[in-house]
């Protein structure tokens, strides 16, 4: 694909759960590749689209506004499909009669090997991180992990008010189910007494005596956060706490899917747009089977042999942080 090839076609697709910014980078995939003198096939409902030959062309007007709204215009699914060779053969044949010479997938580490699985068979694809969870390797973020981080700080804001007024526990359970990147940063932010995380199992006495000792300090409330992944269900070690009896009244919210919601934030919209633009970059210089990463300052390429697989795991130095800063 050449930069002065009037005629090269660009499909785009979100995969897995939604991130907010996935539209404001699918807005810079579209006017990149129009600045460029190509054309921009949105595919629709992510993997599940490639094997549909679910594809719409995009233009400039009709990503515009989109910039700011969560979720994703192309819809996503978590497609089982795609991982059976048929149906990979099914959306090659797709893209090839679409005549599209390039794509570009936006998603999390499961996406990501689905690109990868394409590149192997001759797609030219480069992928773009976005998951709330943070646990894609090889870059420092992913898109929607800001806003995300945003939404939790206020929730718990929000529940640390109530929490001291009737001076309670609070298990606040975040999303991750294999990763502590959002729990351990809440705990920073949040300035929570404890956090619980799948990368590093702790015992019911262990939180009961963080609870108990923040209730003999003098804390009006304590404020436990937990990953989704974390070795001991929330509603289960809610239970257990409160037998112990520990000062605190317990009380557990999850904060489930709305971490996903909400418009993104000015770090979210600006790295999905500097994502974008490299993603479409990195095709036109006839780049492929890599990974857009945000490395420092710099936009980077990372192979995705070197993405599959792995995980970006949880900074542990912040639990000791947290924990020095709830003193
Ligand atoms: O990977 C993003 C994520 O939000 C995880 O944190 C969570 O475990 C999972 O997706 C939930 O997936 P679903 O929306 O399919 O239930």
């Amino acid at each position: 694909m050449m930069v002065n090839d009037k005629s090269f076609v660009l499909g785009v697709l979100t995969s897995g759960g939604d991130a907010p910014g996935m539209n404001s980078c699918i807005r810079s995939v579209v006017r990149t590749t129009l600045s460029n003198g190509g054309r921009v096939l949105g595919v629709y409902g992510g993997y599940e689209g490639l094997i549909n030959g679910d594809f719409r062309s995009l233009s400039a007007r009709e990503v515009g506004g989109i910039l700011q709204r969560g979720g994703t215009i192309l819809q996503t699914r978590r497609s089982e499909r795609f991982l059976e060779a048929k149906y990979q053969r099914e959306a090659i044949r797709n893209m090839n009669s679409a005549g599209m010479d390039g794509l570009v997938v936006i998603g999390g580490e499961g996406s990501l090997q689905g690109a990868h699985a394409l590149a192997k068979q001759g797609i030219k694809v480069v992928g773009i991180p976005a998951s709330i969870d943070n646990d894609i390797w090889g870059t420092d973020m992913a898109i929607g992990v800001d806003t995300a981080m945003n939404t939790i700080m206020d929730a718990v804001d929000k529940l640390r008010d109530t929490a001291s007024s009737h001076s309670r526990a609070f298990l606040i359970e975040t999303m991750g189910r294999g990763s502590g990147y959002l729990a351990v940063m809440a705990g920073i932010v949040c300035g929570a007494e404890m956090v619980l995380i799948p990368e590093e199992p702790v015992s019911v006495e262990q939180v009961a005596s963080a609870i108990e000792d923040a209730y003999r300090r003098g804390k009006t409330h304590a404020i436990v956060v937990v990953a989704e992944g974390a070795s001991i269900r929330t509603s289960d070690l809610a239970k257990a706490i409160d037998d112990l009896d520990v000062g605190f009244t317990t009380r557990v919210t999850i904060l489930g899917h709305i971490q996903r919601g909400g418009s993104p934030t000015a770090f979210d919209r600006l790295l999905a747009a500097r994502m974008g633009i490299k993603a479409v970059q990195a095709l036109l210089e006839g780049q492929s089977d890599v990974m857009v990463a945000l490395q420092g300052r710099n936009m980077e390429l990372v192979p995705l042999t070197e993405v599959a697989g792995k995980k970006r795991s949880a900074n542990r130095d912040y639990i000791e942080m947290a924990k020095m800063l709830a003193l």
